[in-house]
């Protein structure tokens, strides 16, 4: 059957195989950075979802997985400015060394209150894996260990990445019509 979203999609910014690509590399860095370390990915709900298990896939060195989640954002495309978790992680963090694995960093509101938050834990290091960045849209100090790809100041979706939390399910990252954007925010009006 055909993909019906394919339609809203204006422009293809990363493939599967360009972002295939990308997961290789990080997972490459990671295995070797934390060969002799205690390591535990902490993927990000809902957008890392895709990031983290095709990632994980890669790494090749023994290491703990959990999940943490968050909310910024809601239907809209500007961030609140606020960061609420809303999903703790399950496995203590104390004398591990921790990789966040974010789709993507914006303001860096999330990834400061979620890195400030697991610092409490105790762990014995916290880094920043993000598949894509923002850079010029950076409001707080945070600084990403390993970045995938930096991004201008556009919206995009897909592979994780939602508008309204739809097109998560796409198998690539692109640009929304803008005709689409709009059907969806007048859809959630009713
Ligand atoms: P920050 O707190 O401003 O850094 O926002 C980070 C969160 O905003 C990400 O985890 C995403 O959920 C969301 N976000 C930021 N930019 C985009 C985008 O271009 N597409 C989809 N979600 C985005
Ligand atoms: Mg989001």
């Amino acid at each position: 059957m055909k993909n019906v979203m394919l339609e809203d999609i204006e422009e293809i910014f990363f493939s599967q195989e360009q972002i295939d690509e990308i997961t290789s590399r990080i997972a490459e860095e990671i295995s070797n950075d934390y060969k002799d370390k205690n390591l535990t990915l902490i993927c990000v709900l809902k957008g890392s979802v895709m990031f983290m298990s095709d990632l994980m896939k890669k790494i090749t060195i023994p290491c703990m997985i959990d999940f943490l989640a968050a909310e910024s954002y809601g239907s809209s495309t500007k961030s609140s400015g606020e960061v609420k978790i809303t999903k703790d992680i399950s496995d203590d963090i104390r004398n591990r060394d921790v990789v966040i694995i974010e789709d993507i960093l914006d303001s860096g509101r999330t990834l400061k209150k979620l890195t400030e938050f697991l610092n409490m834990k105790d762990p014995s290091s916290i880094s920043i894996c993000t598949l894509l960045d923002k850079p010029s849209r950076r409001a707080v100090d945070i600084e990403p260990r390993y970045v995938g790809s930096e991004v201008q100041d556009q919206f995009v979706v897909g592979y994780g990445l939602d508008y309204a939390q739809q097109y998560r399910n796409l198998p690539f990252i692109g640009i929304l019509k803008k005709e689409a954007a709009e059907r969806i925010a007048n859809n959630n009006k009713v």
